[in-house]
């Protein structure tokens, strides 16, 4: 037991608990946001639950909360297996946990409230963002000591796509978040107009592209092996993937700023990027798929496997459908419509989403020493999240295209077919059907929590020690 220890499971299982927890938060308010668009009645005229202000709170608690939990956890177990080392300066690995817990009910309690900074992705006002610069310094001092002390010459793949993405991570947040503070609880971006939607966009895209992700893909480089006790199939591929991926992704925020008063040749260099992008994303996501060569049956029954290998089709679904939506033409269609939010929730639900579900039926009853309480529950989850997803995205591309031709139609005297009125009564049924797509989502989570919990507290141990002894 004493060696066991050697690791540091305590942080681990912290986040591990707590990815499954903000997960469950983040989705409730998903879905309750969704009922909103069906049924604004539900924004029960408080000011604290209308739809503007939950929805950042949404997007931060799945983004940061449920995602941010779920790579502290999985990033802290992979570099000190992989390094053969414990967490290098163990109290500032506690610093980052109950720092990022603080940061995350900051956010809960300001955004309500309608403190925000108003840039997407990047609501939290000027003293919360200080909070997270000091966090995220703090991540990358424990995860680069643990590299440095490694106890094997390679650094294995994953911890690459983890590093950038930690790296990566801080340089945007600081850049995008210089402000000029007028009171405590309002600031100022250093940045004006255009210079400011670029850096906002800079940041954004690159929040999708390092922090959903890089730091994913570190996930499916450790996790996907594991579960499929297969070596990646081609490791001279993952590097290529890393490197190509690393490069191309900073260059292709321009793609949201499409029509705008930003340079057309500025746009043009985020479209040509975005589409070159398609190569290293598939070669990934071929690269996570075909791990399974010679190991394709247990597909049929592991359901941890399921999740992980379905992601990594999500992946592949929603980096074929980026680069096409980049196509300037397309994205006069597709841009303000719900076919972004679509795209949005096959990368977020499907990809995200599934492979930290699946590293979390993983991980957990190895980091408690205990049997999976139920693989049926996990079989189940997994049926109940992939019908809610396919009911979540379908119902919005078919909205979003149905909105963005309703939108552009003209008679041929020239005036508009529809009225704007028109279009939001038409959008009326689908959105009915995203929220029972995101209802589905939430209830597997449920079961998750409830999997988990019988994990944890049942009496099954497991049958060998599940957490290796470290080599040293
Ligand atoms: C039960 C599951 C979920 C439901 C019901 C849900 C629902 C919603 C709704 C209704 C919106 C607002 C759409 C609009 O403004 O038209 C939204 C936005 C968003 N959600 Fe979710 N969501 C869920 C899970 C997730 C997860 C797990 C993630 C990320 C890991 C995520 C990331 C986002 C993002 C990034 C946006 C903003 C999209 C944009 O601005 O284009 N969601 N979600
Ligand atoms: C090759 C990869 C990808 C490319 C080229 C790409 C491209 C795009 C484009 C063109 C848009 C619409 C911009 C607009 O009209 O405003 C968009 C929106 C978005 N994408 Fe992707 N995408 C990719 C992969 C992903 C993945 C894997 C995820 C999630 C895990 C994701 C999350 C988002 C989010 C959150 C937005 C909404 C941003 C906002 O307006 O709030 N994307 N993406």
């Amino acid at each position: 037991m004493a060696e066991q220890e050697s690791y540091n499971l305590k942080v681990v299982r912290q986040f591990a608990i707590m990815t499954v927890v903000w997960g469950i938060v983040g989705m409730l308010v998903g879905v309750l946001i969704a009922a909103q668009m069906a049924w604004p009645v539900l924004n029960f005229d408080i000011p604290w639950l209308t739809f503007s202000r939950l929805r950042p709170l949404h997007t931060n608690a799945v983004i940061f909360a449920f995602g941010g939990s779920a790579l502290f956890a999985t990033s802290y177990y992979v570099v000190q297996r992989t390094c053969h080392a414990s967490l290098f300066a163990p109290g500032l690995a506690a610093f980052t946990f109950w720092g990022w817990q603080a940061i995350i009910v900051s956010a809960a309690i300001t955004l309500p409230l309608g403190i925000t900074s108003s840039k997407e992705y990047a609501e939290l006002e000027w003293p919360i963002d200080i909070a997270i610069a000091a966090v995220w310094v703090a991540y990358a001092v424990v995860f680069f000591g643990t590299i440095m002390k490694r106890k094997v010459p390679h650094i294995y793949v994953a911890n690459w796509f983890y590093g950038a993405f930690i790296l990566t991570v801080a340089i945007l947040h600081i850049v995008n978040s210089m402000a000029v503070p007028v009171s405590l609880t309002k600031s100022y971006s250093m940045y004006a107009g255009v210079q400011d939607a670029m850096i906002q966009w800079w940041y954004g895209h690159n929040a999708v592209g390092f922090f959903l992700t890089a730091g994913f893909l570190g996930i499916m480089y450790y996790f996907i092996p594991k579960q499929a006790e297969r070596p990646v199939y081609s490791y001279r591929l993952s590097v290529v993937h890393f490197w190509a991926l690393a490069f191309t992704y900073i260059w292709a925020g321009p793609h949201h700023l499409h029509y705008t008063a930003l340079p057309d040749w500025a746009q043009s260099v985020g479209m040509v990027f975005s589409l070159i992008l398609l190569a290293p994303s598939w070669g990934g996501m071929i690269n996570g798929i075909m791990t399974l060569s010679g190991a394709w049956q247990k597909l049929r029954t592991d359901p941890i496997l399921k999740f992980l290998i379905v992601s990594v089709s999500f992946y592949g679904m929603s980096t074929f459908e980026g680069p096409m939506m980049s196509i300037k033409t397309v994205n006069a269609l597709s841009h303000y419509t719900d076919w972004t939010i679509g795209h949005v929730h096959s990368g977020a639900l499907g990809w995200v989403g599934m492979v930290s579900i699946g590293a979390m039926y993983f991980l957990i009853p190895r980091l408690f020493n205990r049997e999976l309480y139920s693989t049926r529950l996990v079989e189940a989850h997994f049926w109940i999240a992939t019908i809610g997803i396919v009911l979540y995205i379908a119902s919005m591309w078919i909205s979003g295209v149905m909105q963005g031709l309703m939108w552009r139609a003209v008679n041929a005297d020239g005036t508009l077919t529809y009225s704007f009125v028109e279009s939001v009564q038409a959008m009326h049924p689908f959105y009915i059907v995203r929220t029972l797509g995101g209802l589905l989502y939430l209830s597997g989570m449920l079961i998750m929590a409830y999997n988990i919990w019988k994990t944890i507290a049942g009496a099954k141990p497991a049958k060998v020690a599940v957490v290796p002894v470290v080599a040293h």
